[in-house]
């Protein structure tokens, strides 16, 4: 099938790209419009890697399809920071050491975000919840609770 044009809202950022109607978004982000920072683990919508914003809320980006999300507001890790400021989420992760290898954690921070935003860190258990789709080969769990929640309170 042929490429089209896709016109997406990335970051704050009208971005074209040329796609073919099977690209997913994880794809369409990290190699065609060099957004590295979205991690690709399963491409299965097992581990969230890929986690991304779209109008606020999180999807597995390897789960959608780019021409799908025309029109909405798409956030990536990269989008999170202001100028040199880091969002207080990346912030609280860095405190808390929130990772190991470090693979997981722009999923981790972008699903910490949403599980914040959506008011799903109110206690551990529902924050833990919330974050159980976003898998952590290092097992750091515990220090990543640690930063949703401090955000959350
Ligand atoms: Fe999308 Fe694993 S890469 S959920």
């Amino acid at each position: 099938e042929g490429a089209t044009d896709l016109t997406l809202r990335i970051n704050g950022q009208t971005r074209t790209v040329r796609a073919e109607p099977r690209v997913t978004l994880l794809d369409a982000l990290r190699e065609r419009l060099d957004l590295t920072g979205t991690k690709k683990g399963c491409d299965h919508g097992q581990c969230g890697a890929c986690t991304v914003l779209i109008d606020g809320q999180r999807v597995n980006s390897c789960l959608t399809l780019a021409v799908m999300v025309q029109g909405k507001e798409i956030t990536t890790i990269e989008g999170l920071a202001q100028g040199d400021e880091l969002h207080p989420m990346q912030a609280a992760f860095l405190k808390h050491d929130g990772f190991q290898c470090g693979y997981c954690t722009p999923g981790q921070i972008m699903s910490g975000v949403a599980c914040v935003s959506e008011g799903h860190a109110k206690t551990d258990d529902q924050c833990r919840e919330w974050m159980s789709g976003n898998l952590c080969r290092c097992g750091a769990y515990a220090n990543i609770l640690a930063a949703v929640r401090e955000v959350a309170s």
